[in-house]
């Protein structure tokens, strides 16, 4: 069984005499596989509402129905909905918000100073951009909460499956829990197929009306009729909804937040779920309103069609209407396109996604960045942030266990722009002793003295520390074994002949041209066989954990949309309100953005696409393709296919985050 779509309009199956369910024993047995090919499998999307606001509201005992946004310098990077009903949004420029409702409360993000040990909520925080970096802190604090809470509230692994997706969402894959609460629910299905065939089809569900609660159902289009039999797709939807809102329940009344979600047979329909009706519902999409759900959107709004390949696609077929894309065959979409990406489009606008839930949610690397307007000029200036990035940095370890030991990062990077170039320097942390913030600090200044030994180190636009190769202390236990150890040898044999090699990139050089370099070269390449070689690829490079869920929390591109949090790329204040109202229009997100926020906003989608390539990269992950094993690709271009959401070459503004 490849793809579930036969199942989203075809009508029930007729076995004889009886009416039986079009699903069979072998759906069954996969359900309990969680596989991603199973067509009656459950996904959830859990997103938190107006997350900062939320995280504000509550910390400061604000009444629900106060209308609150969140500061940071001179934008706000999140409105609560009371305050969103007066027309606010996070492109609003302050006055603006203010004029439009008066008693809207504007809290400040925290932020580090230098010399502090601790980020602090401070009065003055709004004028101190040029002495303050953003602290996201309190944000993840209340992120890791609510992931516990989350966690705690699901029957453990092996049924248990939770992917942290951003700072405040997750993906739950409830395939196996909702498989062992229909079988105690319908014993009737625990026995044995007749004739011990599992292609028999299951027997029809009880018909008794399904109570959906409060929950949002998206309709079905005008030829169904809710008249058609539920059959157990339709069960394992509402058991998967049950789940969702005792989790939401329990994050409300024990932590108080509200959040929304969506119930659906993958991901992508998950997600776009969970955005239908904000804030503090869930929708549920079943299998046979997945088509006319998407009939909708543009296809240009799906995952990765918001880019060049989705103008492509518009242009191609002279449309952007989904439905209309449904007319076109397979065989016209891999003529367009290219073979595996038209069959990935195929699927995709058919509501199809197999990639999986990745339960990792280990951190690879983290960093603290700050854009200077104007620019930095001296060493002295230079090596105040350096402290101020330690401190954020050292502040995070700790909370990773490195003081235990538990896990310990293996190299730190410096990244440090200069007109349009960013140039990055590496060292290894060394080994066998305890990692605190004077040592972390002295390498950080080495760093800095290398960039300035090659002169071009003034003016700085961007500095930015990272630290990466996060590894399991001693004791730790070490799942995959001798295969990760071979992968971290080759990872050390790498960054010390980058060392030796005086290793200093520019920007450009950190693509896929380095990427061939380390495949290349001949120490690293015993360490894997030709099958190995993609899963520890990607954890070549230290600093490649843009992509990993706590790293976006540390820069969080995503955030960097209306304002950025640990970038504070600004103009000054008075600049600043002219500058806004020039906007440009995001094709990806049809939406308008900011002028001054437009390489910011571009970073974020380079960001973001690659995260959601490394997942698709990530162990047994498959990309969301129905014939995933057709793709391998290297991270960074490599492949002559056109991959979905970019094109090979990085646009303008993505730059500064190609530097992994
Ligand atoms: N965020 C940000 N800048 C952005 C997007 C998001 O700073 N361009 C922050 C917001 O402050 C937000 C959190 O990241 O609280 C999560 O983002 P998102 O889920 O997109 O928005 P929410 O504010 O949570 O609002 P919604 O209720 O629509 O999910
Ligand atoms: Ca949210
Ligand atoms: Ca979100």
């Amino acid at each position: 069984m490849s793809s579930s779509q036969p199942f989203i309009t075809s009508s029930p199956i007729v076995a004889g005499p009886r009416r039986k369910s079009k699903f069979t024993f072998k759906h069954l047995s996969l359900l309990s596989q969680s596989s991603t090919s199973c067509p009656l499998r459950v996904v959830a999307h859990i997103d938190l509402d107006a997350f900062y606001a939320q995280c504000e509201m509550i910390r400061l005992g604000v009444a629900e129905d106060q209308p609150l946004a969140v500061q940071q310098w001179q934008g706000l990077i999140a409105v609560n909905y009371p305050a969103r009903s007066f027309g606010l949004n996070r492109f609003i420029a302050i006055p603006e918000a203010k004029k439009l409702c008066p008693q809207l409360i504007m809290q400040h993000v925290a932020t580090w100073r230098e010399g502090d040990d601790k980020w602090a909520y401070r009065p003055d925080s709004s004028k101190s951009i040029n002495t303050d970096k953003v602290s996201l802190d309190p944000y993840r604090l209340q992120s890791r909460r609510i992931l516990a809470m989350i966690k705690e509230t699901l029957p453990p692994a092996p049924l248990q499956k939770v992917e942290k997706a951003s700072i405040d969402e997750v993906f739950l894959d409830l395939s196996e829990h909702v498989h062992s609460i229909l079988l105690e629910r319908y014993p009737e299905l625990a026995g044995p197929p007749p004739y011990d065939d599992p292609l028999e089809n299951l027997p029809q569900p009880p018909s008794t009306v399904l109570d959906w609660k409060a929950d949002a159902l998206v309709d079905l289009d005008s030829s169904q009729t809710e008249d058609d039999d539920p059959d157990w797709d339709d069960i394992v939807m509402l058991i998967g909804s049950e789940i969702v809102r005792d989790v939401r329940k329990a994050i409300r009344e024990k932590l108080k937040y509200t959040c929304s979600a969506g119930i659906a047979r993958n991901k992508m329909m998950a997600k776009l779920g969970s955005g239908y009706k904000k804030p503090n519902s869930q929708t549920v999409v079943r299998n046979r309103a997945v088509q006319h759900f998407l009939s909708d959107f543009k296809f240009t709004k799906i995952r990765n069609l918001g880019g060049k390949l989705g103008e492509q696609v518009v242009s191609a077929f002279g449309t952007d209407q989904l439905t209309e894309l449904l007319t076109v065959s397979l065989d016209q979409l891999k003529a367009k396109v290219g073979d595996d990406t038209g069959t990935w489009l195929y699927g995709v606008i058919r509501g199809e996604d197999t990639s999986e839930i990745n339960p990792r949610t280990q951190i690879k690397s983290m960093l603290s960045a700050k854009s200077f307007r104007p620019s930095i000029n001296s060493t002295d200036q230079a090596e105040k942030w350096l402290r101020i990035f330690v401190a954020d940095i050292y502040a995070r370890l700790v909370e990773e266990g490195v003081v235990e030991n538990k896990r310990r990062p293996k190299t730190v990077n410096l990244h440090h722009r200069q007109g349009g170039q960013t140039r990055s320097k590496q060292l290894p942390i060394p080994s066998g002793r305890r990692i605190d913030e004077g040592s972390l600090l002295d390498l950080a200044k080495t760093l800095l003295g290398q960039v300035i030994v090659d002169g071009r180190a003034w003016p700085c636009a961007n500095l930015s520390l990272s630290v990466g190769g996060f590894e399991d202390g001693v004791t730790g236990n070490r799942g995959i074994g001798g295969f990760l150890v071979r992968g971290d040898e080759a990872k050390t044999v790498n960054s010390a002949q980058r060392l030796q090699n005086g290793h200093d990139s520019t920007d450009e050089e950190f693509g896929p041209r380095k990427r061939r370099k380390v495949a290349d070269d001949p120490n690293i390449r015993r360490f894997f066989s030709k099958s190995e070689s993609t899963g520890e690829y990607e954890d070549f490079d230290a600093d490649s954990g843009f992509q990993t869920p706590e790293h976006n929390d540390a820069t969080d591109p995503g955030h960097q949309q209306s304002s950025k949090p640990e970038q504070d790329d600004r103009p000054k204040e008075q600049e600043l309100h002219q500058q806004q109202l020039e906007t440009y229009f995001c094709k990806a997100c049809q939406k308008s953005i900011p002028r001054i926020e437009e390489a910011e906003h571009q970073d974020w989608h380079f960001a973001k696409d690659l995260e959601n390539e490394d997942r698709h990269q990530t162990g047994s992950d498959t990309i969301a393709r129905p014939n995933s094993h057709s793709v391998v690709r290297s991270k960074r271009g490599g492949s002559g296919t056109m991959r979905p959401g970019r094109g090979g070459k990085p646009q303008t503004g993505q730059k500064k985050l190609a530097f992994s």
